[in-house]
């Protein structure tokens, strides 16, 4: 019989490359999604009509229970969250409820209905905050730097208690920055891409951002969902590091976005806002993926060069429509 999958977060950027993923190997997919009045399912045009949505919310048991017994899954996939970090130091205890219980909220469902399903959570990079050594891997200290971090540290350690406690099969995927022409509009790399392509459009004179200086290990979406169900083809669980280990400032992407739709001088339109800052910044990141190459045969190859040039043309087809 074929294997059936549950995800939580499936309208998002990487809820919906994963249901693509697993609809393409066979597996019969459930979609848990939160009722919104305008229902937002773009991302999932591909495969809408092949998989099963069910409403539910990681702040109500039981819907997430509910969720569980109907799909009967072998592997759960734990992608929802309040994933903002600007926003979380604005709604800290919803952002904890939501990315923090929400995840014990997933095991205690899984433990009571569904205690053989492989479990994977969505951690972070976000984890590591103030970060200790470079590059980071799986036994770099944490130190989370918002509401955000904190509320994914104790999702990052309900995983590890439930499979300590009760044997479950729960890895934790320390995913760094993975980004596509999917990506909401408001992260740093969609919201420069958007711009780029807006001001080569005629459509705006220039873009704002926040804090230029900040470092990432920014990815390509798609690779990394790959290495999500890898973690979870396992004989054991465990916690895995996916990222490129190169890293890039907010302003060589900027320099590189604006490049790529011909300009040279990127400086021209870019205009620093101080509300884009954050209350408490994590300065830079990059992850060594070593673990996962070794363990799981998982490789990340696309870089941000040509990340950057999958996403303005992304962007510039979005707003003028397709090229002939
Ligand atoms: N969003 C945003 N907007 N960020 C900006 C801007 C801006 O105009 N200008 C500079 N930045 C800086 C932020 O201060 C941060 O240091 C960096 O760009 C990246 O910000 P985001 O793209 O918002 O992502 P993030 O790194 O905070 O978090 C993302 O990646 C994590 C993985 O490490 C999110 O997807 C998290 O959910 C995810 O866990």
């Amino acid at each position: 019989m074929g294997r059936r999958a549950l995800i939580t977060g499936v309208t998002g950027q990487d809820g919906s490359y994963l249901a693509e993923l697993l609809v393409s190997k066979g597996y019969t997919v459930y979609g848990l999604v939160r009722r919104l009045s305008t229902p937002n399912m773009t991302h999932l045009a591909a495969v809408k009509e092949r998989i099963h949505l069910i409403d539910g919310d990681l702040t109500d048991q039981s819907s997430i229970n509910n969720a569980i017994r109907e799909s009967q899954p072998d592997e759960v996939y734990n992608l929802a969250a309040q994933s903002f970090v600007q926003t979380s130091f604005k709604q800290p205890t919803l952002t904890c409820d939501v990315s923090g219980v929400g995840v014990v909220r997933m095991l205690e469902g899984v433990r009571l209905h569904a205690p053989q399903a492989r479990f994977y959570q969505a951690s972070t990079s976000e984890l590591y905050g103030q970060v200790q050594r470079e590059p980071q891997d799986e036994a770099t200290p944490f130190h989370p730097r918002s509401p955000y971090g904190f509320a994914k540290l104790m999702g990052y350690w309900a995983v590890i208690n439930y499979r300590e406690s009760y044997g479950l099969h729960a890895s934790n995927g320390i995913l760094f920055n993975h980004e596509s022409p999917r990506r909401g509009i408001e992260f740093v790399t969609r919201r420069i891409t958007h711009g780029v392509a807006q001001i080569a459009l005629g459509k705006s004179k220039n873009l704002h951002l926040g804090n230029l200086a900040a470092r990432r290990d920014w990815g390509y979406a798609p690779e990394y969902v790959e290495g999500m169900w890898r973690m979870l083809q396992q004989r054991e669980p465990s916690d895995y590091v996916l990222a490129t280990n190169t890293s890039f400032t907010v302003a060589q992407f900027a320099s590189l976005a604006f490049k790529v739709a011909g300009f040279r001088n990127w400086r021209k339109f870019v205009s620093v806002d101080q509300a884009l800052m954050r209350p408490a910044e994590v300065h830079t990141l990059r992850g060594n993926p070593k673990k996962a190459r070794k363990r799981l045969g998982w490789q990340a190859t696309t870089r941000v060069p040509e990340l950057v040039k999958k996403m303005v043309a992304a962007d510039l087809e979005n707003l003028e429509g397709p090229r002939r």
